[in-house]
């Protein structure tokens, strides 16, 4: 059944994944619902998202070498499939993981029993009224996710932290960002240089003020720390099929003439402490 964005919109958010591997047949010159359609692909096909989805992981580990979650109450806003969740879960005493489509939900709360993680609670909500009473968690994450900044707040305890964790502005698509410029308007034009994919390339660190964040009151600065993580899908033709059917053919186009089963980041942490 082709279902689209409007379907699962109208459905209140509410339909069922399609079965495992389902994803790997379309039209690649005309795909449902298209490339670039993250929620819809990830509703449908959490399965894809899941394998995809190793940035986070090297988010999360990098995140722990940052803070100390121990003990901590976390929201994860967006959570998907559990990355991010269970990433945090590690350190953490709870953690809320808010996630808007049922069929995500459904993937993420079987991953965890797999995982055998018994401190993820997910709950089906939306990042614009969260489902947590204001001042209840320590500590707020938001993985390659869209975020209502004033939500997040609400939440925070007085000193809680806000951390966003996602690629830089101008590699949105990591490695594929040059490559994939030309065909998506929303790209920035100017794309991070190929060095800074190198595995060994350093770490970065800047402060920068409140304004970032619309204004939201923070106490002291608030902190970036950029790095370059290295995904490694063991096999080509995994993240080749995975990426054509994320990003288009030039993706898949990229990956089968290099034979890479790899996959470079340079990716960002934000992170301050909310004052109120
Ligand atoms: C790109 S995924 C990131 C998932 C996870 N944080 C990770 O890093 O693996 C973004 C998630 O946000 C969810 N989402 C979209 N709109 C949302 C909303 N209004 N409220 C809560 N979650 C939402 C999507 O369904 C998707 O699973």
């Amino acid at each position: 059944m082709n279902l689209t964005q409007e379907d699962i919109i109208r459905s209140g958010y509410k339909l069922q994944a399609a079965p495992v591997d389902a994803w790997r047949i379309y039209n690649e010159n005309d795909p449902i619902p298209g490339y670039f359609e993250f929620d819809w692909l990830s509703s449908r096909h959490p399965d894809l998202y899941h394998q995809f989805a190793l940035s986070t992981v090297g988010l999360m580990e990098k995140l722990h070498a940052l803070i100390d979650l121990t003990g901590c109450d976390v929201i994860d806003i967006g959570a998907g499939t559990g990355r991010s969740a269970a990433g945090a879960a590690k350190k953490a005493n709870r953690v809320f993981a808010v996630e808007l489509y049922t069929s995500v939900v459904s993937f993420g709360i079987n991953q965890l029993q797999q995982n055998k993680t018994k401190n993820v609670f997910y709950i089906n909500g939306d990042r614009e009224h969260l489902p947590v009473p204001e001042n209840s968690v320590d500590v707020a994450i938001n993985a390659w996710a869209e975020l209502n900044l004033e939500e997040a707040y609400r939440v925070l305890r007085p000193r809680g932290y806000l951390i966003l964790l996602g690629a830089i502005p101008n590699a949105l698509c990591g490695e594929l960002t040059s490559e994939l410029v030309s065909d998506y308007a929303w790209l920035p034009k100017e794309c991070a240089p190929a060095e800074v994919f190198e595995p060994e390339y350093p770490d970065a660190c800047f402060t920068a003020d409140n304004s970032i964040w619309n204004g939201i009151r923070v106490a002291g600065p608030i902190h970036i720390h950029e790095f370059t993580y290295v995904a490694d899908y063991q096999d080509y033709s995994i993240v080749a099929d995975m990426t054509g059917r994320l990003y288009g053919p030039k993706a898949k186009h990229y990956f089968m003439t290099r034979r890479q089963s790899t996959f470079s980041w340079r990716l960002q942490i934000i992170k301050g402490q909310v004052s109120k």
